[in-house]
């Protein structure tokens, strides 16, 4: 795989999800250039396949709310990379309902997707992370995980159940480990193209800095969390949101 010899992360051998597009292409693109080797998987395998051609770096399908496909593409990708240090999770699905309205079946998906999704990513690879010395996971969540609203609760109770997902999993992976959860605002990508549609004005005016969030800020925020600069932080959950969760 393609590793730079120098950067924040040269030398450094991670997974991501949801590479596809969105935050986890704009993870895969930033970390590429800060010297990393990867291994990137979606559910969306043409795409993704094509991203890892184009950056140079590993690349299959994998739904990761599938037990024995996240371990099929963690043993490539382990094996892809000679080793795996890193996890990025951030395959992930909204469904904007409220509850009286939303199906049994629509609240499970979002669950295996969201939750039971990044809860096999971090299980699988934990394993091949101890194998490799060591390594550093971090879950997107969302300030929808941090605060309630009324018409995602569904996504709401997945994203709250990573944060704490997450820092169950830093007492127990610790100390080879650490586990570290973001929260961002929105961002404009395709997962939010019907709520920016109805709500933009709302949505950039209140946050403190009274613009939306783009790729790049959390990528940011994931990158330190990955790197040894946050080298004592673990069990963490950094918002990423332009002050919206406090205002
Ligand atoms: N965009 C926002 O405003 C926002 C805000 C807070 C949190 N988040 C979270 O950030 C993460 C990335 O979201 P995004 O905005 O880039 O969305 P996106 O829809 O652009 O990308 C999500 C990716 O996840 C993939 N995916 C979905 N289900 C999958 C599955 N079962 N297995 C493998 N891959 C799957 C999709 O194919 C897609 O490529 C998600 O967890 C999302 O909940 C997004």
């Amino acid at each position: 795989m393609a590793s730079q010899g120098s950067g924040r992360l040269a030398g450094r051998r991670i997974v991501i999800t949801g590479a596809a597009r969105g935050m986890g292409l704009a993870t895969a693109e930033i970390f590429a250039a800060e010297g990393a080797s990867l291994a990137l998987c979606d559910r969306d395998e043409q795409a993704v396949r094509a991203n890892a051609e184009r950056l140079g770096q590993f690349g299959g399908g994998c739904d990761v709310s599938d037990e024995s496909d996240v371990q099929r593409f963690c043993n490539e990708a382990e094996s892809a990379l000679g080793g795996v240090d890193g996890l990025i999770n951030a395959a992930g699905i909204l469904i904007m309902k409220p509850l009286m309205e939303t199906s049994l079946a629509e609240w499970q998906r979002v669950l295996d997707v969201n939750l039971t999704g990044t809860m096999l990513m971090c299980q699988k690879l934990a394993p091949a992370m101890r194998r490799a010395g060591g390594g550093t996971m971090v879950n997107i969540s969302s300030i929808g995980g941090l605060r309630p609203a009324p018409t995602t609760t569904a996504y709401a109770v997945s994203k709250a159940g990573v944060i704490m997902l997450s820092n169950s999993l830093a007492a127990e992976l610790g100390p080879d480990i650490r586990v570290n959860t973001v929260c961002p605002g929105t961002i404009p990508t395709d997962m939010v193209t019907d709520l920016l549609a109805t709500s933009r004005d709302r949505l950039t005016e209140t946050p403190a800095l009274k613009r939306l969030g783009k790729a790049e800020d959390v990528v940011k925020a994931m990158l330190f969390l990955t790197s040894d600069e946050s080298s004592y932080i673990t069990g963490d959950t950094l918002t990423v949101d332009g002050g919206w969760a406090y205002r």
